[in-house]
């Protein structure tokens, strides 16, 4: 069981107030907050042993360099790939799903089929929309149900022998809604498809393990998990990442430079051209660190009990519709009141000191799905608690009073 109180020392934002009241921030699932190591360990950088890496002779650049590499053998356990070379360090889960969809350009040809759901993120839907348009590839959609789940015989019937990739995210970030992964990627694989997990809304609640996945790419963001903004892996099978082109030119991704002919580094770094952002990477080790003390178990359990309590409060206010009504999500409560405007629901509760998420969530299909203009979201984290629950449940009966 988690002890909620003494993790909630552990952050010192949840301290502060907003408009002369204790923040309640329940906006988990755009970012999630840091933990004082954390901070301490971006201090302990920019203090003790900020220099470039992998470049230097002297001590700080090697310091920087082993504090890197460790960071990234970190991120390599924790999400359990092969190698550390399969990690490919990024500035988060939208840069890494870029480098795949740039690298597949010359994967493609004209007339080959590439699934996304119609769940995703925008950051999950435009770069292989680029993609297509670039090789003539075409973009086939996995539909939802009411419910806001993946409706999986019709996945079935998109497979062909004409699929080269299937990319979806394993949690919505608009619903929650945890899709079946480990069908679709077995699926996938019967027909020969690569597939892309986008874990950026799991990775906070379920750890993943991409070799008993079997995923081709996994992508996730540091500051889902209590690191730092700006950071983010790819994971890519070692074959994989090495059909890949490089995505970007520059320095530390070269083997030899010429004017006549350059070749690249091996894995990771030719993915990696240009000083990284070493601090982040290293902080994000220690976010890591942080989380697996706590435990995976532990939080999906208890956040299990703050979605239910959520559920069932929220639906206590007349006209109050949840969007995403699986059975199968996380703690993320997304939900309009008849003849309201979810902006002006998100504005009143901010200054009764609530943070939620108002709009589309970079999830336009969906909220086209529902044919409303976005949703209010509260998404819920390990350091949340029963009583700010209510907290939000009266801002919003407030709001709703004033608003009608
Ligand atoms: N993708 C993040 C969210 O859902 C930013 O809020």
């Amino acid at each position: 069981m988690l002890n909620v109180q003494k993790i909630r020392e552990d952050f010192p934002i949840l301290k502060r107030q907003v408009n002369g009241k204790p923040l309640v921030y329940f906006d988990n699932a755009a970012t999630s907050q840091t933990p004082q190591v954390v901070i301490d360990a971006i201090v302990d950088y920019y203090s003790n042993y900020n220099a470039n890496i992998h470049r230097g002779v002297h001590s700080l650049s090697q310091e920087a360099t082993d504090a890197y590499e460790k960071a990234r053998k970190k991120i390599q356990r924790h999400f359990n790939a092969k190698h550390a070379h399969e990690i490919i360090l990024t500035s988060g889960t939208t840069h890494s799903i870029n480098i795949v969809a740039t690298g597949f350009t010359t994967l493609l040809s004209e007339g080959d089929e590439i699934i996304v759901s119609a769940l995703e993120h925008h950051s999950n839907i435009v770069p292989w929309q680029m993609l297509c348009e670039r090789t003539g590839a075409v973009l086939k959609v996995i539909p939802m149900n009411q419910e806001g789940e993946l409706l999986m015989e019709r996945y079935d019937q998109l497979l062909s022998e004409k699929t080269k990739l299937v990319f979806v995210n394993h949690i919505s970030n608009a619903l929650g809604t945890i899709n079946p992964i480990e069908y679709i990627i077995n699926k996938a694989h019967e027909v020969g498809a690569a597939v892309l997990i986008d874990g950026a809304q799991s990775c906070p609640h379920i750890k993943p393990d991409v070799q008993a996945l079997d995923a081709d790419f996994y992508v996730a963001s540091a500051h889902k998990l209590c690191g730092p903004t700006g950071v983010g892996l790819l994971y890519g099978k070692e074959a994989w990442l090495n059909k890949l082109p490089p995505y970007q030119g520059g320095g530390e991704m070269i083997d030899q430079v010429t004017f006549e002919k350059t070749t690249y580094a091996g894995l990771p770094h030719k993915f990696e051209a240009g000083t990284p952002n070493i601090c982040g990477v290293i902080a994000f080790g220690t976010a890591l660190d942080y989380m697996n003390t706590i435990g995976f178990d532990a939080i999906a359990s208890y956040e299990k009990e703050l979605l239910d309590y959520g559920t069932q409060q929220l639906l206590q206010i007349d006209g109050l519709k949840i969007y995403g009504t699986s059975v199968n999500k996380t703690s993320v409560i997304s939900f309009n009141i008849e003849g309201i405007h979810p902006y002006d629901i998100g504005s009143i509760v901010d200054k009764l000191g609530v943070a939620v998420r108002t709009g589309h969530h970079c999830a336009q299909p969906i909220m086209d799905f529902y044919k409303i203009p976005g949703t209010v979201r509260a998404s819920f984290s390990f350091y949340n608690t029963k009583e700010e629950i209510d907290i939000l449940v009266n801002s919003v009966k407030k709001a709703a009073t004033m608003l009608r």
